[in-house]
């Protein structure tokens, strides 16, 4: 089965392109196919992460129609099994989709046939970020141990909680109301979760309320600390594990530390994948360890993951 990983961040600049193409290549080596996707509309550069030309048709001629299907729009990679679909920055339009856009974007993303199609997203918690996070409920949070880049992050939780239980009721319902009343109206650190909000709603309204719960009790999103300097710098991490839990009712897992390593500025400088260039760099190391991580954790149910397990990589860090 298809695994699609949405990989965003609530700052940018912290490394999501970065790790994608690394990922990627990651599975790739490991024998399973990938699609990288350039989601980044109207700031896309992972194919320099790639070193790829950047003279192909992107996504922006799938969403004008151009193209009817994305699979006209996937690019060889130059390496086995791994391939490419293109972002547009000609195409200032795509910057902003429609939910129905993005909803027939998301299905024909999730049909493709490969073994894990990676979705490298913009930073920040726009609506077409926090769509395409939601677009399976294990998708990857990047932060950095700078507390503006941990802030941020609990940032994009909470409003992909949000987005969450206000896509599940009509424009002008009673609930759409009670949803933007209960989340003007919180503050952190007191009162009720969006967990528990969300079981009042379905008690309420046991349909629609019932599939919002459903989908906020299914999400389980995987931290990533990347450029990490020391073991205590997973502090942060677990950190908003906790404050997530406790004020979203739901947590993400930390699945992996990544160290701070000068040779990825030189490899992005040289267009070349850390992974194939430096294969031993500590970085490097990182992400293949948690390539493995993620095959043997597709291969086992989302719901038997332990929250607390620790990062992959932790060990590594001095
Ligand atoms: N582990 C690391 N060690 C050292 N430098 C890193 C590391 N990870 C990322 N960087 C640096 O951070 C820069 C930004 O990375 P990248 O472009 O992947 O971030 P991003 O999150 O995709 O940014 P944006 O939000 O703008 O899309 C890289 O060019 C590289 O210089
Ligand atoms: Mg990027």
């Amino acid at each position: 089965m298809q695994r699609l990983v949405p990989v965003a961040s609530g700052k940018g600049g912290v490394g999501k392109s970065v790790l994608t193409a690394n990922l990627g290549i990651a599975l790739a080596q490991l024998g399973k196919t990938v699609v990288l996707v350039d989601l980044d509309l109207g700031a896309s550069n992972l194919h320099t992460c790639l070193g790829i030309k950047n003279r192909h048709a992107g996504l922006g001629a799938y969403v004008w129609k151009a193209e009817r299907t994305l699979s006209a729009l996937l690019v060889e990679s130059g390496r086995e099994r791994l391939w490419f679909i293109p972002g547009d920055n000609l195409l200032p339009g795509t910057a902003n989709l429609e939910w129905n856009t993005k909803r027939r974007l998301i299905k024909e993303l999730a049909a493709l046939p490969a073994d894990y199609v990676l979705l490298d997203l913009g930073a920040g918690s726009s609506y077409n970020v926090v769509d395409f996070f939601l677009a399976s409920p294990a998708g990857l949070l990047v932060l950095c141990p700078e507390i503006t880049s941990v802030l941020n992050a609990y940032s994009l939780l909470k409003t992909s909680a949000f987005r969450l239980l206000l896509r599940a009721f009509p424009e002008g319902s009673e609930e759409r109301a009670r949803v933007l009343a209960f989340s003007g109206e919180k503050t952190e650190g007191s009162g009720q979760s969006f967990l528990d909000f969300a079981r009042e709603l379905a008690a309420r309204e046991p349909e629609r309320g019932g599939q919002a719960l459903a989908a906020l009790t299914r999400l389980s999103p995987s931290m990533v600390l990347n450029r990490a300097r020391r073991s205590e710098d997973a502090e942060l991490g677990y950190r908003l594990r906790d404050i997530s839990r406790k004020n979203l009712g739901f947590e993400p897992a930390f699945s992996a530390f990544l160290l701070e390593d000068e040779g990825v500025q030189r490899s992005v400088a040289l267009r070349r994948p850390l992974i194939e260039f430096d294969p031993d760099s500590p970085f490097a190391r990182g992400v293949r360890a948690f390539a493995t991580r993620l095959v043997a954790e597709t291969e086992r149910p989302l719901d038997e993951r332990p929250s607390d397990e620790r990062p992959s990589g932790t060990a590594q860090a001095s």
